[in-house]
């Protein structure tokens, strides 16, 4: 068995793949910025900042394989991204550590800022002397629940998503963790492609939630969701659904 560091272990994708880790027997490492972070029983949580790099060495020190699942979309959003990353990978070299990183399903040909800075870490890596791998994933439905909880959700005509349950990504990065790094990995995504009229509307008969969808062309980067660049239609590889994750009352 290894000892892995997740970054991120304190997130939605981190809290469902601490678990798994610690279930198949390894000594899991939790990175966080928090003093006393929540983690579950038997994972040991490592003080640090990835954006500024301290106690990164510290964490990785010792580590078979880092899953890097840290990431700010909403403050500092290219340091936190691409220098955090640089800084991870640097530790990571050192201590022969094998880098997996979460990456987002066609950051490489789309211009939302957040998907241009997850490229530009992704390059960091490659670049960066680590082993390494770059798992994209289609978006979660945490997230999906978020936007559409939000006051109101931009949608462009036609807009679609691929969403995934993060229980299926975090269990498939568990087979990532117990294999030779492949560099860039087959695209992760989710089980159905629904616009986002249809997502709104099975998370009505739900949970009796409505959205509100402002409906806006298609312009700058939300032409590049218009048009789908962010879905991965060869992919259906989580098994869960969006309705069962919200029958489930996730
Ligand atoms: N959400 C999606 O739909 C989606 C889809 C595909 C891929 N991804 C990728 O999957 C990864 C995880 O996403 P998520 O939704 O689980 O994120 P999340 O819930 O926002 O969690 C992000 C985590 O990053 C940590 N963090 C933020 N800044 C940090 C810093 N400077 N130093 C150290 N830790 C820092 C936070 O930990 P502390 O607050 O404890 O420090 C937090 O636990 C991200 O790389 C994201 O791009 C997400």
């Amino acid at each position: 068995m290894s000892t892995v560091l997740v970054t991120g272990g304190t997130g939605t994708l981190g809290r469902a793949l601490v678990p798994l880790l610690l279930a198949d027997g390894h000594d899991v490492r939790v990175l966080s910025r928090r003093t006393a972070p929540r983690v579950p029983p038997g994972a040991t949580a490592y003080a640090g900042d990835i954006r500024t790099g301290i106690g990164i060495e510290r964490a990785v020190e010792g580590c078979d394989v880092v899953i890097h699942a840290a990431s700010n979309p909403r403050r500092h959003v290219m340091e936190t991204e691409v220098e955090g990353t640089r800084s991870v990978a640097a530790a990571a070299r050192s201590a022969g550590a094998h880098v997996v990183y979460v990456s987002i399903v066609g950051v490489d040909e789309h211009r939302y800022f957040y998907y241009r800075a997850k490229r530009a870490a992704e390059i960091v890596l490659e670049q960066s002397g680590a082993a390494w791998t770059v798992l994209r994933a289609t978006q979660f439905f945490d997230l999906i629940e978020m936007f559409l909880a939000a006051p109101f959700f931009v949608r462009t005509k036609d807009m679609r998503f691929q969403p995934v349950d993060v229980a299926d990504v975090a269990s498939h990065l568990t087979t990532l963790v117990a294999n030779p790094p492949p560099g860039l990995a087959p695209d992760f995504g989710g089980p159905e492609i629904l616009t986002i009229t249809e997502l709104a509307e099975t998370r009505r008969e739900v949970t009796g939630r409505r959205a509100r969808l402002l409906p806006v062309p298609a312009v700058g980067f939300l032409g590049d969701f218009a048009a789908g660049r962010h879905l991965a239609p060869g992919h259906h590889d989580g098994s869960g659904t969006w309705r069962q994750w919200l029958e489930a009352g996730r």
